[in-house]
């Protein structure tokens, strides 16, 4: 029999996450288990988790955009996921839900030498991606700065994440405000920037960019964003989002197969596919 594992989402054929977990069964010679694609409309998500479950030999699932939220009434999150509203993993064996994105982002800075206790960070974005982050810099001991396009967003999630999580030490300011205070670490979790549209950047133009700052951008595509070489112009050390991609899947991996992951293995199926994907 096969352990079927995939991704559910509307749409979902631009995930890369076969290829880094295909790539994964195969090197641990794990024949038996396969990652799929399974476009779900929201509608329906519901009933196509018991169809998944009791019916296509399904372990578990990866969740991304835009099921995260709604998958959270048809299973048990665990503290972290309902403290981000959102899961993007479930075991369909116990019915939990997590969010394997605050692990990936974490384990990626820890893996580039970074560790957030103590540090000013600037978060850019209020979405799904931010909350992790926020989440995982202030259950680090950082101390938070969030800007947003629309602040209104980010004045609610901060309020929520209060309240679910009880994390402190996380403000909301405007970006010209947040630029003159100290920044040690900047962290991209908006969408601005991504392919196609690299030629945009999260941060407003008139606003000094900071200098000598290291910037976590979470765009992965492509590996160098606009964002990426203002802050080297400006003095600035960049790591890129492929890094979080990998480690959140690897987190699922173990979760569902109970191995250590082989990260060498999934990094160089998701490059190789993202170039694929270029062409
Ligand atoms: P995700 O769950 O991946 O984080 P999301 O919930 O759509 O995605 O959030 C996207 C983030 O990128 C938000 O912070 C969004 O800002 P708003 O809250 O103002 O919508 C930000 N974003 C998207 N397009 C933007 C743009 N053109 N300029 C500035 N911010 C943008």
């Amino acid at each position: 029999m096969v352990n079927k594992v995939g991704l559910i989402g509307w749409p979902v054929e631009h995930s890369i996450s076969p290829n880094m977990h295909n790539a994964a069964f195969w090197a641990l010679g794990m024949t038996d288990w396969s990652y799929e694609l399974v476009p779900i409309p929201p509608d329906i998500v519901g009933k196509s988790l018991r169809t998944l479950r009791d019916e296509g030999g399904f372990v578990g699932v990866n969740v991304t955009v835009p099921l995260k939220q709604s998958v959270m009434p048809y299973v048990k999150p665990d503290e972290r996921a309902r403290a981000i509203g959102a899961v993007n993993t479930i075991d369909f064996r116990d019915g939990s839900g997590t969010n394997t994105d605050v692990m990936g982002f974490l384990d990626d800075l820890k893996a580039n030498g970074i560790n957030p206790a103590g540090m000013n960070v600037l978060v850019l974005g209020a979405g799904g991606a931010a909350r992790a982050a926020i989440y995982g810099l202030a259950r680090s001991s950082a101390k938070v700065t969030v800007v947003n396009r629309t602040i209104d967003r980010a004045r609610e999630m901060v309020t929520e994440l209060v309240a679910t999580a009880g994390i402190q030490n996380v403000t909301v300011e405007m970006l010209d405000d947040a630029a003159e205070q100290p920044i040690d670490l900047m962290v991209n979790c908006t969408s601005v920037g991504m392919w196609p549209n690299v030629e945009e950047s999260p941060w407003i133009s008139g606003v000094p960019f900071p200098r000598g700052i290291t910037l976590y951008e979470m765009v992965y595509r492509p590996e160098s964003t606009m964002l990426m070489h203002q802050a080297i112009s400006r003095g600035g050390h960049v790591i890129g989002g492929l890094g979080m991609l990998v480690r959140q899947g690897a987190a699922a991996f173990e979760l569902w197969t109970g191995k250590a992951a082989p990260l060498d293995v999934m990094f160089e199926a998701a490059r190789q596919a993202l170039v694929a994907k270029s062409k």
